[in-house]
């Protein structure tokens, strides 16, 4: 299900590697060795990775009150996105990542009620109608999870239920993001409500659609 046939340079070699990635393990050794400077890496000026704050806030504009929402946060690495939608008041978090190391770095900001290994390419261990958010930020990207994702993702959130999730603009059409949620829509099983373009690693001039999917069944 990786998405490895569109290759891209960055301005940052960590993200050079995992989007060139050979294989889940190869993606794996390398988040659990990036994860120390992460959070650093992301923040500097030529970086500015400003989409974790950007989707708790769509997360919030849409959901409401997130204090009582049980959320996935899925691919949560590092936990940016949890700590962004806990200073939004959210206080039931799950994390799922492929990497521990990554994990390891995400219980420290204690946004997270649990948090689990799990390879978002294979069915996901999560009971149907689980959630009343899920977002999926970072990941739905280059060399890591490909489109079939979505439709396991609405079966996991509950009806009138919310999913949130980043894709670059360069693979939106190319790999398929775009087309899977047509289906899903088609099926009656999301409504899609927005798929704009925005800032994502701001600094360094890249963009990403913010996609809002409103599960329906
Ligand atoms: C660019 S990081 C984004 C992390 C976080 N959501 C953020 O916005 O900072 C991508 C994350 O996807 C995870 N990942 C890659 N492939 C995965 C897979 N098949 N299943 C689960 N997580 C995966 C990586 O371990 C990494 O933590």
């Amino acid at each position: 299900m990786a998405c490895q046939d569109y290759p891209v340079t960055t301005n940052i070699e960590w993200l050079n590697r995992a989007y060139s990635a050979d294989g889940l393990p190869a993606l794996r050794s390398l988040y659990d060795e990036w994860a120390a400077s992460y959070d650093s890496d992301l923040s500097k000026a030529d970086q500015n990775y400003v989409a974790p704050a950007l989707a708790a806030a769509t997360t919030a504009k849409y959901a409401g009150d997130l204090t009582s929402l049980k959320i996935l946060d899925a691919g949560c690495g590092t936990g940016l996105v949890g700590a962004a939608l806990a200073n939004l008041g959210a206080k039931k978090i799950d994390g799922v990542d492929l990497s521990q190391g990554m994990l390891d770095v995400a219980r420290k900001t204690n946004a997270y009620s649990v948090l689990e290994t799990c390879d978002l390419s294979k069915p996901i261990e999560k009971n149907t109608d689980a959630y009343d958010v899920l977002t999926c930020i970072g990941t739905l990207t280059h060399a890591h999870v490909g489109p079939e994702v979505l439709s396991e993702f609405a079966r996991i959130v509950k009806k009138d239920g919310w999913i949130i999730a980043t894709v670059l603009d360069d693979i939106w059409e190319p790999v398929g993001y775009r087309a899977e949620i047509d289906k899903l829509v088609e099926a009656n099983k999301v409504k899609l409500i927005s798929a704009d373009s925005g800032d994502y690693r701001k600094g360094a001039g890249v963009s990403a659609r913010m996609v809002v999917l409103k599960v329906l069944s």
